[in-house]
């Protein structure tokens, strides 16, 4: 009887199932260690209130509540440290002062209106003025940011430039103000801003993948980049989402449906999309229709966590399933260990997704340290990684990447907890019915 319950054990517990909670600490120290940039910051502030401070979130509701937990510490730190290095508080300012980007800056936007909100300034905790910060970078934002003639704020402060990034950086910045401040006006500048950004950026020539970067000329000032970058795709499909969201939980969510509805269909645009390109390994490259074969092409793993975080969050959000088991695919490819280095069939997938049945990162897990997976190094980078300072080359350590593993544990976790709706209901019942035998082998085991 032993034998054949270790046998058994081994067989249904799935050795590729997620991060354990020590592995998602150490990524997150690396997260912390790495994230200077502006950008880098306000995306590292997005994670940790996604994965650790879950009430707060906008996919629970906003405006959030007025009493901090400990878990937003770090969040804080963020918002403090920028704001305590701004010199003017008066007039139209960027969060970040001599930062080339006008929009990446406002990505730090959410943390500090956060920190206003649950009272970390104004002669309270550290005296500092939150909500004048992000005032003036809402100033900013709207009336000195260069723009194009139809009103799309410019992501870069030399020359009018639209980049996909900006996506992430700006919009739901301008949403979660206009929530907090009930002024529907900025929720709706918001919604424009997209608008205006999938007007220039998708190419319906290319299934609707979302290009990098449009428009300008200044070439010291960044250049262009017409590919179909993956993070990019990844950067449009998380921003529009953290907007759904923020209009979705807020009081405004009725006046606000019709948007909801295109929003949720831009998404799933990208993520159909993007899927449409991807190979085998279930690893975007680094531009998401370049094949590996494609002269200095390379796989990119942190794209591929923030676009499969985002299939985990439309399906909360929108109860359409449509891409998770193509999610699934990427999860198991992106947490696969060395041992189990091999193609993944769907039983296995859906076994693992279904095998795993609480929000607990722990919970079910089995805890292989990140030294026996395939794409972590042992020290806790994602790899192999588009270098996150110049897009078109790979890298070593990227800080966003180690954000997006962050976001895609906070989704997936959400979406079991929630009863991994939308799962492949076949191969599930398999699973299911192979679970139902270990319990009774089990307790057989224990009766004998
Ligand atoms: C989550 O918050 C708790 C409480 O502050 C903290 O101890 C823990 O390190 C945080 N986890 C991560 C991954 O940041
Ligand atoms: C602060 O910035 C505003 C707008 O840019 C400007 O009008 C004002 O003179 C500045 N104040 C100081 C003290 O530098
Ligand atoms: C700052 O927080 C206060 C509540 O403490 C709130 O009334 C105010 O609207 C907030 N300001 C912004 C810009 O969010
Ligand atoms: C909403 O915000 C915009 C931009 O800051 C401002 O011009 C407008 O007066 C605000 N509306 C209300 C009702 O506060
Ligand atoms: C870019 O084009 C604009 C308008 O066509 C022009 O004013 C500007 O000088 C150009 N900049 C560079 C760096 O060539
Ligand atoms: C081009 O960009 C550089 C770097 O951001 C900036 O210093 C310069 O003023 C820009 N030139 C023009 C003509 O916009
Ligand atoms: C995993 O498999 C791929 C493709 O067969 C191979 O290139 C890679 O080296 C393997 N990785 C490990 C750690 O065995």
């Amino acid at each position: 009887m032993l034998p054949f319950l270790v046998f058994s054990a081994a067989l249904l517990s799935p050795a590729w199932s997620q991060l354990s909670p020590a592995d998602i600490a150490i990524v997150a120290q690396r997260l912390a260690e790495g994230a200077t940039q502006s950008w880098e910051l306000g995306t590292r502030a997005e994670a940790l209130i996604e994965l650790n401070a879950t009430d707060f979130s906008v996919f629970s509701q906003v405006p959030p509540p007025t009493s901090a937990t400990s878990a937003l510490g770090p969040v804080f730190s963020i918002a403090h440290n920028v704001v305590a290095a701004l010199k003017n508080s008066s007039g139209p300012a960027s969060l970040v002062s001599g930062d080339g980007a006008a929009g990446d800056p406002a990505a730090i936007g959410v943390a500090v209106l956060l920190a206003n909100w649950t009272g970390q300034g104004s002669g309270r905790v550290d005296g500092l003025d939150y909500a004048g910060a992000a005032a003036n970078e809402v100033d900013y934002l709207l009336n000195v940011a260069p723009r194009t003639s139809d009103g799309a704020i410019s992501h870069r402060a030399a020359q009018v430039q639209l980049w996909s990034d900006n996506v992430y950086m700006v919009p739901p910045f301008l949403a979660y103000y206009g929530v907090l401040t009930s002024n529907t006006s900025l929720i709706t500048a918001a919604y424009d801003q997209i608008k205006l950004y999938r007007n220039y950026l998708r190419d319906s020539k290319s299934d609707n993948l979302w290009k990098h970067i449009v428009l300008g000329n200044n070439t010291t000032d960044g250049g262009n980049d017409e590919g179909h970058w993956s993070t990019g795709n990844g950067w449009a499909a998380a921003g529009m989402l953290r907007v759904l969201a923020t209009m979705k939980n807020s009081p405004f969510s009725k006046s606000f449906s019709s948007q909801q509805k295109d929003l949720a269909s831009w998404v799933k645009e990208i993520h159909s999309a993007m899927f449409a390109n991807i190979d085998s390994t279930n690893i975007f490259t680094n531009y998401a229709d370049q094949p590996i074969t494609t002269s200095g092409m390379f796989y990119d793993t942190a794209s591929t966590c923030l676009i499969a975080a985002t299939v985990y969050r439309l399906s909360l959000i929108s109860n359409d399933h449509t891409h998770l088991p193509n999610a699934e695919k990427c999860r198991l490819a992106l947490f696969a260990t060395k041992a189990s280095n091999t193609s993944t069939s769907s039983s296995r997938i859906s076994q693992s997704a279904s095998t795993s049945s609480s929000a607990a990162p722990s919970a079910s897990a089995s805890a292989a340290s990140l030294a026996n997976l395939v794409h972590f190094t042992s020290d806790g980078w994602l790899t192999p990684v588009v270098n996150p300072d110049q897009f078109g080359i790979e890298g070593q350590q990227s800080p966003e990447g180690a954000a997006f593993v962050l976001e895609l544990q906070a989704a997936y976790s959400e979406w079991v907890a929630g009863g991994s709706v939308g799962a492949n209901t076949g191969s599930r019942t398999e699973a299911s019915t192979a679970w139902i035998a270990a319990a009774i082998i089990f307790s057989l085991f224990f009766y004998a």
